[in-house]
């Protein structure tokens, strides 16, 4: 069921994502070549406690961390470790929540480490600027599957593929919820957007082919080629006047 939420519950979610965005601001910031990913997850959880909000991730399905921290060929919830140590020429994606007032703020991005190569760059910038062309789409009217034809599209154009498996979210009072937001799909189809849905767009997008595998840890999804991947993702809101960003710092 997908619960639409009042003007004054999205003011709510903007705080928690608000604090999500500074918790991934702060982690971004942590990354550079020789640090941990321990060192930056405890950025990304400074923050997160610094103001008085609860880090989402912690305990969900017994997830042990604040952050999900996954590098180069890891798609995605990278369990953050003392031992993994960031190395130059790195892409390493940060997801984080926030649980404040109630409400959940959920978003990720791929930072490089120092220099990385120009194909890289190439799929950090293609993945972000899917997911704002994807979040153009989100405007009461439209449907799930407009959101995600336009990621998928903008990706592949490029060269780039779309993970299958994950998907965005609704997100509100928890962090999952209905319905589910792919970056694949086909225009004019799936569930027609509504003034009040919150909903977390969040492409994971491969170099090479999208297929993935799953490490034994329990967690991290890698792709099966061992060719680099980006994450970025932002908890939404549609709106009367459009698709407004919830994650800004
Ligand atoms: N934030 C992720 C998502 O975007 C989920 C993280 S799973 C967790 O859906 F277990 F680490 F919380
Ligand atoms: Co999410």
């Amino acid at each position: 069921m997908i619960e639409l939420k009042t003007t004054g519950e999205i003011q709510k979610m903007k705080d928690a994502c608000k604090i999500a965005a500074g918790a991934l601001h702060a982690a971004g910031e942590a990354v550079r070549p020789g640090v941990s990913t321990a060192e930056v997850n405890r950025a990304a959880e400074d923050f997160i406690i610094k103001h008085h909000a609860y880090p989402t991730f912690k305990g969900y399905n017994g997830y042990p961390a604040a952050s999900c921290i996954s590098i180069n060929d890891e798609i995605i919830h990278g369990i953050p470790a003392k031992s993994r140590i960031i190395q130059p020429g790195d892409i390493v994606s940060v997801d984080v929540g926030a649980t404040f007032n109630g409400f959940v703020g959920d978003n990720a991005a791929t930072f490089a480490a120092g220099e990385i190569s120009p194909e890289a760059q190439r799929l950090c910038d293609t993945t972000r600027e899917s997911l704002y062309e994807g979040i153009k789409m989100a405007v009461a009217g439209n449907r799930i599957g407009d959101i995600g034809s336009t990621i998928q599209r903008y990706c592949e154009e490029r060269g780039f593929s779309v993970v299958r498996e994950y998907t965005g979210h609704g997100v509100g009072r928890v962090m999952h919820e209905d319905p589910s937001v792919p970056n694949f799909g086909t225009p004019g189809r799936g569930v027609r957007l509504l003034p009040g849905m919150t909903i977390a767009i969040e492409p994971m997008i491969c170099m090479g082919s999208p297929a993935i595998k799953q490490m034994s840890d329990g967690w991290t999804v890698k792709t099966r080629d061992g060719k680099y991947a980006a994450h970025f993702e932002h908890s939404i809101a549609i709106t009367p006047d459009g698709p407004v960003i919830l994650t800004i710092a």
